[in-house]
């Protein structure tokens, strides 16, 4: 099966791949950084050991109401119970237990809008406000079990309504700030919130752009939702609805900062996230509090190598996406952290925005994803070195394989050629870290995320559930339950089996639906989704969801999507689309592609925008009716197509080529 270059689609990927794994630079940890190091090698084995013993040593991070009489019960597989019986608070956990051993003085968040205002919220301010908040909820008639939805800007508000809602049980379910009034309704539909908490507005790029309207757009059909409690970030003028709306500062800042906490089970819900799967419908992951707050502060404490009395920490993500639920509010908070937390974009109102954060607050620890890195490599190394980022002595990265020339330009330009990088593996499924290098312990190789951590237990495998060795590739799966693992899709167990359970039902494994490599020193490498979901900028985006959104215009009768590499973002959402009949006097039109591209921002937010929307006669699909994804992928990327005989019409492909019109 070859192509009119002689390379087969397999071999092209092999080519791909060769340059990665032809990466042979090695990076042992420094003898300085490994006295120190929070991590040892010593960890690996006595988790080998025991692993059940080891997560429970690691479960006394925290603080426990009662202490648990099973460490895991697997026996409902794949339903897991982990810390069996135990009882705690979350928020207790995060914020009053450093309170009461004497860290209220401690700063929490060193908190930077994009305008340039500043807040420091010490722990002992942020008991007082998570309190006054939680005080706040109950008043409303918010009650253990209830389901609350957060749509925030990054504002300190978000960590509080977070700690908020785990202080009284609730479960939260974090709608990223920049999806759409439609994706929200869909995810307070799925969730039945009862209580939206959202602000006014919100800064992006030395813009204040509206948030409160979408939530008004959203509740137009969602009945669960009896009140929304709106931050006052702007000052822009919103629209009102008596008796549903009510202001943040006129409903919490008059309460008590007192709040005596409840404990919970530790299987009780904490949160849902909705992630894209490979259907057009998101999946609302469920986490539990004992076993996910167990897992967060470890691998906080053990990756990131976190020394709370000393380090100034910086998660830059959004509270949106996993990342910032487990690295920006509850591992640090755990782990009693001081953090950095920033508002806006990192080109505002210059592109040397980030490092002047990193200097004045010496910032030591810094995380953050490829495409970032990608992003500031393309404006200049001259711009970071223009700041004092001597205070920096680790780096994370997370999201998406990291290239090796990103990962090198990473530790030269913002490490000072001297900090370990640690390339993090890890999914809103996962709930917290699991394959990553020990900073101080394991020897780095730039792009690889080297080896599961002391406690996790991946291999990689071939379609038949065996394991390859060194030098092999195949499906990334994990062999056994750990303690911050999804404990299920929000309302469809079905699906959760479906999905990551029953491809190696044979064996219990779990289905990551990443493709995987050993390189010969066993070292292990991540190569991107093996399903139709794509990463763009290290978000999660399903080609399903975008079709179904293309095709919800009218103008549209057929479309597909795929994501086509980018040197900047990963991949990039390219759509092809076919006209309905009555709007073919458009083809190719830039006013009805541009209208495309909108529209798929109104449905689903503006990350699922399409790089390029091409208008073509026909889709390549075979026998059985099934679009030819890779054929597309070979057009959008500019290759040689590949093996074209099982297409039920090989025609098709020329069609296409030649009837592409103007690209977009
Ligand atoms: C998918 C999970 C985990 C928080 C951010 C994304 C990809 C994530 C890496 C990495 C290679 C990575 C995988 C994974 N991914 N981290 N270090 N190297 N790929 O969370 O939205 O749930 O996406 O992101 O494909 O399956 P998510």
């Amino acid at each position: 099966m070859t192509n009119d270059t002689g390379h087969s689609e397999a071999e092209h990927d092999a080519v791909t791949l060769d340059n990665l794994l032809r990466e042979s630079r090695e990076f042992p940890p420094s003898e300085r950084f490994a006295s120190q190091a929070n991590a040892t090698p010593d960890l690996y084995r006595v988790a080998d050991r025991d692993r059940l013993a080891f997560w429970a040593d690691q479960a006394d991070r925290l603080r426990w109401e009662t202490r648990w009489d099973e460490v895991l019960d697997w026996s409902d597989a794949p339903f897991a119970r982990w810390f069996v019986g135990g009882r705690l608070n979350v928020a207790v956990n995060c914020v009053d237990r450093h309170v009461e051993a004497g860290h209220g003085d401690r700063v929490a968040i060193h908190w930077e809008g994009e305008p340039g205002d500043t807040r420091t919220i010490t722990y002992a301010d942020l008991r007082a406000e998570v309190s006054r908040a939680a005080n706040a909820l109950t008043e409303l008639g918010l009650r253990a079990g209830d389901r609350v939805a957060v749509y925030l800007p990054m504002i300190p508000e978000a960590v509080v309504a977070l700690l908020a809602c785990a202080r009284l049980g609730l479960t939260h379910s974090v709608v990223f700030g920049g999806f759409s009034a439609e994706a929200l309704r869909a995810r307070i539909q799925d969730a039945e919130a009862k209580l939206v908490i959202t602000s006014d507005g919100q800064y992006r790029r030395g813009k204040a752009l509206p948030l409160k309207s979408n939530v008004d757009l959203a509740l137009r059909d969602a009945p669960s939702v009896r009140h929304v409690l709106v931050v006052n970030r702007t000052g822009a003028d919103v629209e009102w609805t008596a008796d549903r709306d009510l202001w943040w500062h006129e409903t919490v800042d008059r309460q008590s900062p007192e709040h005596t906490p409840e404990d919970f089970d530790s299987e009780h819900p904490l949160f849902i996230l909705y992630t894209s799967g490979t259907t057009g419908k998101p999946k609302g992951i469920l986490h539990t509090s004992g076993g996910y707050l167990t897992q967060a502060a470890y691998t906080h404490h053990a990756v990131f190598d976190l020394k709370p009395e000393t380090d100034v920490y910086w998660c830059a993500a959004d509270i949106g996406w996993v990342t910032g639920h487990s690295y920006i509010v509850y591992g640090p908070l755990a782990n009693g952290a001081t953090s950095v937390m920033y508002e806006g974009t990192p080109n505002t109102p210059h592109e040397g925005r980030w490092w002047e954060i990193v200097q004045r607050y010496r910032v030591s620890i810094l995380y953050t994803a490829p495409t970032t890195i990608r992003m500031f490599m393309k404006w200049g190394s001259d711009i970071p070195a223009n700041y004092d980022l001597s205070s920096l002595r680790l780096l994370g990265s997370v999201g998406e394989p990291i290239n090796p020339e990103a990962w090198i330009w990473y530790r030269q330009h913002i490490g000072g050629g001297a900090t370990p990088v640690v390339d993090t593996w890890w999914q809103t499924e996962t709930g917290a870290i699991m394959i990553s290098p020990l900073p101080g312990v394991t020897a780095t190789k730039p792009g690889s995320a080297m080896r599961t951590l002391p406690g996790i237990s991946a291999e990689i495998v071939d379609e038949t559930g065996e394991p390859v060795g060194p030098g092999g590739g195949g499906y990334l799966v994990l062999t056994e339950p750990w303690p911050a693992m999804l404990r299920g899709i929000w309302g469809d167990d079905e699906r959760f089996r479906d999905t990551y359970w029953s491809r190696f039902a044979d064996r219990g494994y779990y289905f990551a639906g990443d493709g995987a490599k050993y390189d010969e020193d066993g070292a292990l490498w991540l190569l991107g989704r093996v399903d139709d979901v794509m990463n763009v900028s290290g978000h999660r985006i399903s080609t399903t969801e975008v079709e179904s959104a293309l095709v919800s215009h009218a103008a549209v009768a057929e479309a597909a999507v795929v994501g086509a590499s980018d040197p900047a973002t990963g991949q990039g959402i390219v759509a092809f689309v076919i006209l309905r009949g009555d709007a073919t006097e458009h083809a190719g039109g830039d006013e009805l592609v541009a209208e495309l591209r909108q529209h798929v921002a109104t449905v689903i937010g503006p990350i699922a925008k399409p790089r390029q929307i091409m208008v073509v006669p026909e889709l390549p699909k075979t026998r059985s009716g099934k679009i030819m994804r890779r054929l597309l992928r070979d057009v959008a990327e500019k290759r040689e197509l590949g093996d074209v005989t099982t297409l039920q019409d090989s025609s098709v492909m020329e069609l296409i080529s030649s009837g592409l019109g103007k690209p977009a």
